[in-house]
Formats: C-alpha cells, structure tokens, sequence
C-alpha cells in the first residue's frame, strides 16, 4: 500500500526566518519522507511594504491544501507590529482554530543549562499555551490619541469552551502531572472562569497529578526547580512569556520548537519560539537547531516518529561535538550548523 503523499506549506517570513528554514528544509528532504514543499517566499514584509497585506486568499487556500505549515519567523523593525504580525501570525493561528501553541522544553546536554545546581537540570517540560484568546483577541479600543487624556483598553478573552478544550489537551499530552498557571489572585472574571473549567477538567482525569500556581510564583519556581515540572498550561500571555524563560533553561531561544495545533482538524503550525531576530539578522550567525526541532516536531505529527527522533538524535549530537552556532559558545555559521546535523543524520 502506497502511502498518500503530504504537503508541507513553508513560509520563511523574515530577519533569520529564511536563514533557519533553509538547514531545516535540506535536513527534511534527506530523510526520504516523501514530502512534498510548497514554498511562499510572498508572505513576508516586503510584500506587507508594498501591498499592505502579506497573507492573501490564494496563500491561505495554499496552506488548506497542506498537511502542514513550517514556519520560519514574522516581524520586521520598519513596520508596526500589532498592525502586521498579528494580520500574518495571529490571523494563521486564528484562520485554523491552531488553539493549542505546545511548546516543551527539554534540556538536550547539560552544557546548555545557565543554572548551577546539576540537580536542577533534569528539564523536561511542555508549555501548553492557549492559542486564540486571552489578550490576543483585538478586542477593543482606544480613545484620545496622542493627548494626556488617552486611554486604551484591550479586552482579556477567557471561553468556557476556550478553556476547557486546552486544558484537555493538556492532560492528554501529560507524562506525569499537569500545573495549570493563572493571576486568578486578580484577575477577576477571567480568572474564576479558568479556576473553574480547571476544577472541572480535574475531575475528568482522576488519575492525573495536578497543581496550580500563580503566574509570578510559576516563573520563579521554573528557575529554581524547573525539574518539578511536566505540562503547564496557562493562557496565550502567559504562555508566551513563560515559553521564553523556559527556552532559556535549556540553551537559550535558538533552540527552541514550537507547534500551533488543533486535535480536531489536526493540522499543525510548526515554528520556533523565537522571532526574526533583526539584531543578527544576515550575520549568518543565527542557530538553526529551533528550526531543526520544530520540523522533527512536524514529521512525528505527520507520523514519521522514527525519523523525528532520528534528527533529535543528530542534534543531541552536534551539540555535543560543540558543532553549534556562537549562541550556543561554538563558532559555526548557521549553514555549518546545518551541516553539522546533516552530517550526524547521516
Ligand atoms: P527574537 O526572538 O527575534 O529575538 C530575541 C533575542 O534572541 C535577540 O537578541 C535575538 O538575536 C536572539 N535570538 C532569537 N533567535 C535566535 C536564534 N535562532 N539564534 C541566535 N539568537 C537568537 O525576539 P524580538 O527581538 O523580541 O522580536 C523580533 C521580531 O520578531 C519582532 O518583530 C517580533 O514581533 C517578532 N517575533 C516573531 C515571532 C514569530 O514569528 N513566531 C516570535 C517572536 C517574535
Ligand atoms: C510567539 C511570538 C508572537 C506571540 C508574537 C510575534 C505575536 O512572540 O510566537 O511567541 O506573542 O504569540
Ligand atoms: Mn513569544
């Protein structure tokens, strides 16, 4: 029996997004999966410069048509960006109900960890974010401009059905307990509505180790015993500030993956943590293993699991080789990074 052929849309957007895509696509197609690549070179500021919109129609019925999305990065210092992230990255996650951003941290040597104590580096967590509410709905609005009187407010949107579908997810994806991250403390309504979708989801899954945590302790205890963790879920806000602390345990946001998923359609977006970077951008210095790891994060949703964790394994071993970008204390561009892993898949 022939297996159907699959479809990856990619979009290398901006700043270092083509320059971590293009190691991580040349890795995909040695694997031999039989992966079809539609790439849209069209979706990234330029075309934001000069035509007001970089997401058409015709690039969404692209990405329908796909199996899967990678994704590079979005965002560019000339251009506001409320105004054309959210009309790209956000429109991507919204357009698809990609209503989980999952996002695990696992510490692949120990060389990567900034903390001290060897006990603590046993890092092995996920980060399951709400993907489509919270502060990132766009609800809103704003009044005064541009005088001492302005003022602007941007509503904080909680669902029952929002909440509740993340937090089964969570569960679902727990190895051994889930911690679920709010400010319920004072953040009202919002708040007494995740308290409550959590003591529900609580009772659904008997058997699952559960904790709460408030989203100031969250961060300091993932510093302090990031090993106390598995799966935290929490909203869209907090997801993302914590998904950056938590990359930064385990070697920093260059080698971080993401996926933007939906258990219903499963489709997925895959994607680093990190943004395009315009600070390094072109310096040819940017580390591709984020990259990397969101396409071994694509291939095992696509089914392929051994051959995700074929490309874990080549990372596992160019880092410990030191064949690794400056970020990382190797000297290697990202092209040789890239290299470098191909060369371990090999
Ligand atoms: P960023 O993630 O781009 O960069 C933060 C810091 O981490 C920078 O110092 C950068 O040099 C470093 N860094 C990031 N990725 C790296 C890599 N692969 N290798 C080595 N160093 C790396 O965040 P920012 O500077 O806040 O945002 C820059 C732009 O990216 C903004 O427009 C922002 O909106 C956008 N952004 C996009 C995404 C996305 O597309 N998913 C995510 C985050 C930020
Ligand atoms: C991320 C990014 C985005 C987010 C920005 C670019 C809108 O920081 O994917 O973590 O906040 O979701
Ligand atoms: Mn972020």
């Amino acid at each position: 029996m022939s297996i159907p052929m699959q479809r990856i849309t990619v979009i290398p957007g901006d700043g270092i997004g083509p320059e971590v895509i293009e190691p991580a696509l040349a890795l995909l197609q040695v694997l031999g999966l039989g992966l079809e690549f539609d790439v849209l070179d069209n979706v990234n500021v330029n075309t934001y410069l000069h035509e007001g919109n970089a997401l058409s129609q015709a690039d969404l019925d692209h990405l329908r048509n796909s199996d899967a999305t990678l994704l590079g990065a979005i965002g560019d210092p000339r251009v506001s960006e409320t105004a054309y992230v959210r009309t790209v990255l956000s429109r991507l996650r919204l357009e698809f109900d990609l209503y989980v951003n999952y996002r695990p941290t696992h510490l692949w040597h120990d060389r990567l960890s900034p903390l001290r104590d060897p006990a603590r580096r046993g890092i092995d967590c996920v980060i399951v974010r709400e993907n489509t509410e919270g502060l990132y709905s766009g609800i809103g609005g704003s009044m005064r401009a541009a005088s001492p009187e302005e003022f602007a407010v941007d509503l904080d949107v909680s669902t029952h059905r929002g909440v509740s579908r993340v937090l089964d997810f969570a569960f679902s994806v727990a190895r051994r307990s889930v911690c679920m991250v709010d400010k319920a403390n004072a953040v009202r309504h919002g708040g007494q509505l995740w308290q409550r979708c959590w003591r529900e989801a609580i009772e659904r899954y008997p058997h699952v180790e559960t904790s709460h945590l408030y989203v100031d302790a969250a961060a300091m205890k993932l510093v302090s015993d990031p090993t106390a963790f598995d799966v935290i879920v929490t909203n869209n806000s907090y997801g993302d500030i914590l998904s950056d602390l938590t990359a930064a345990l385990a070697g920093g946001l260059g080698m971080a993956p993401s996926a933007n998923l939906n258990s219903d359609t499963a489709y997925g977006l895959f994607e680093p943590v990190h943004g395009s970077a315009p600070d390094i951008a072109g310096t040819g210095t940017a580390n591709p293993l984020g990259a990397i790891l969101s396409t071994a994060l694509m291939v095992e949703h696509l089914g392929h699991a051994d051959e995700a964790g074929a490309i874990r394994r080549a990372v596992v071993a160019a880092v410990e080789a030191g064949r690794v970008t400056p970020d990382l204390g190797g000297s290697l561009s990202t092209a040789q990074t890239g290299a470098a892993v191909m060369a371990e898949l090999r």
